[in-house]
């Protein structure tokens, strides 16, 4: 199915050792200064996205060694698995069709021999009819008064997709009021239960199994209070949608199957915006933006399965990535964007990539010899610039970064936007060139600093630069651009994975999560003390007990 290339024997891998003892003490700034045209060799334009990568660490031959890399993987035939719809999540024996959901152009995608682009398009149009009814006034609540508020419970992928593009299309809202129910600890739903009324509210119950611990417990506290508010057993069907591919666990819970929103075992949790979980988009956007997000990523899509690797941009951001990861050994990876309606899109990522790619074992089952899923973080800018930066720039980790920004705001107010922007510009570049000793020493000498003050200060002052950074400039956050971002950033987990030869669509870590807690829960439930674990837990689990 897919192949098992141990990517540390391929050729390119070779080659690429040697080259990095070639590149690694060339500086960046060298780099621009000896070559004019580097922004034109290294910079992608897709629709209104422009992609300029040569701030990084590269030359000509890195690239085409990178990319030769991909090749030896097999990364062009694992793509043409994954849009044919081959089972290449093998651990849980699943295609990985997420881009089925966004397939706009309608060709038959296959599971089994079986097209599923008629139950993706049922869906859709259910999504469709359902929110026209609640954006416009015409479903009532069970007093038959129109619906203001939404309250999606859910968690993990069922949560932060649909939280990440409701902010980041936050101008594109309509009337409707959004709420996002995700952790189990009772404050989240108390808090948002003290905004809403019973008669006006509808929850959506976001869960791909239906089953998850955190999720239930909140939709069941949401209908016990739905019922001590005014609310009938019978008019839950008027309240309470679920979203889910499990139909039996949906009835089990007491909602209509008709006001269930169905999709299937081939989408990742983190890779389910697109499908049904979306539903909180579409009633706070309406459909034809959803549509168009769909349609954003379809066109990325399509740019990642036609467009030779040498100028993909998901490519080029993935071997980027192994670059940084595998030969600088650099550990983590920031994501800055310079726009306060993308403030969940890292923490969005920080599930996509680390779920998908933290994996210590290999598609033959044996334990890598090498460094696979970068750590992910990151914060909109400015504000990280008066927070974590001191580190990117003079700290001695090296941390590449994505800057993100659009050049027209939604909100064009006063010079906000240019100097939003300038930050945009000079942190990229300050990151780059640094600051020499002779710039320092200048500077101080200037400021009438003495010969003396001028030598204490200056190592403190001096910035090493050479500090790698992709830009993503868009033209505006729309729908549509916003949507092929998102696409570029899923695609580029993949190919990581394929090199990495790593499963990237199981996550049997977080499963083991929700078994343990299961089994320390009967033991909260009784009096008495725990003998049962390790001294630390009993010692924490006891003191608990004498406490609460
Ligand atoms: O966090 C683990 C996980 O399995 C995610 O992959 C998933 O998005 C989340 O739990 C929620 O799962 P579900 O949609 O089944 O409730």
């Amino acid at each position: 199915m897919l192949p098992t290339v141990n990517f540390t024997e391929t050729d390119a891998y070779n080659y690429l050792s040697n080259h990095y003892i070639n590149i690694a003490p060339k500086h960046l700034r060298d780099l621009f200064a000896y070559d004019p045209d580097r922004f034109e060799k290294f910079s992608l334009l897709f629709e209104d996205i422009l992609f300029d990568y040569s701030k990084n660490r590269i030359d000509e031959q890195t690239v085409a060694l990178l990319v030769q890399l991909a090749r030896e993987c097999h990364l062009e035939e694992a793509i043409d698995a994954m849009f044919k719809g081959l089972p290449i999540n093998k651990t849980e024996n699943r295609a990985v069709l997420h881009t089925a959901l966004r397939n706009i152009s309608n060709t038959p995608v296959l599971v089994d021999g079986q097209d599923v682009m008629p139950s993706v398009n049922e869906v859709l149009a259910h999504m469709k009819e359902f929110s026209e009814a609640v954006i416009d006034g015409s479903w009532k609540g069970y007093s038959g008064k129109a619906i203001t508020d939404i309250v999606n419970i859910g968690i993990g992928g069922s949560d932060l997709g649909p939280v990440m593009v409701t902010e980041a299309l936050k101008p594109y809202k309509n009337h409707l009021t959004l709420h996002f129910v995700s952790n189990v600890d009772g404050t989240h739903i108390a808090e948002t239960l003290r905004k809403v009324n019973a008669e006006t509210t509808l929850f959506l119950i976001a869960s791909k199994t239906f089953t998850t611990q955190e999720t239930m417990a909140n939709a069941h506290s949401a209908r016990d209070w739905f019922l001590t508010q005014g609310g009938a057993e019978k008019d839950i069907a008027k309240h309470f949608v679920a979203l889910s591919t499990n139909a039996k666990a949906v009835q089990d819970f007491g909602i209509d199957t008709k006001n269930m929103f169905e999709f299937w075992d081939w989408v990742g949790g983190r890779y389910s915006l697109w499908s049904a979980i979306g539903l909180s988009i579409v009633l706070s956007i309406g459909f034809d933006n959803f549509k168009e997000l769909l349609a954003g990523a379809h066109a990325a899509d399509n740019h990642f399965k036609n467009t030779p690797l040498e100028e993909n941009i998901p490519v080029i951001m993935g071997v980027l990535g192994i670059w940084y990861n595998n030969f600088f050994d650099s550990e983590t990876h920031a994501i800055l964007p310079y726009d306060q309606y993308l403030h969940r899109f890292a923490a969005y990522f920080q599930q996509g990539d680390m779920e998908s790619n933290g994996k210590y074992v290999d598609r033959n089952g044996v334990p890598v010899e090498y460094q696979t899923g970068p750590v992910i973080w990151g914060e909109p800018g400015t504000n990280g610039q008066h927070a974590f930066y001191q580190l990117i720039h003079q700290g001695t980790k090296m941390i590449p970064c994505d800057f993100i920004a659009p050049a027209q705001t939604h909100n064009p107010i006063g010079e906000h936007h240019t100097l939003l922007l300038s930050n945009f510009f000079a942190q990229t570049e300050a990151l780059m060139n640094g600051k020499m000793e002779e710039e320092v020493e200048a500077e101080l000498k200037k400021a009438g600093k003495s010969d003396e003050e001028v030598a204490a200060i200056t190592p403190f002052k001096v910035f090493e630069g050479n500090r790698p950074s992709n830009s993503f400039l868009l033209k505006k956050i729309t729908p549509r651009s916003l949507g092929s971002l998102i696409a570029f950033y899923e695609h580029k987990i993949f190919t990581q994975g394929i090199i990495w030869n790593i499963f990237s669509f199981d996550q049997w870590g977080v499963e083991l999560g929700k078994q343990l807690a299961g089994k320390i829960l009967p033991e909260l439930r009784n009096e008495g003390d725990i003998t049962s674990h390790d001294s630390s837990t009993n010692g924490l689990i006891n003191q608990y007990k004498a406490w609460r």
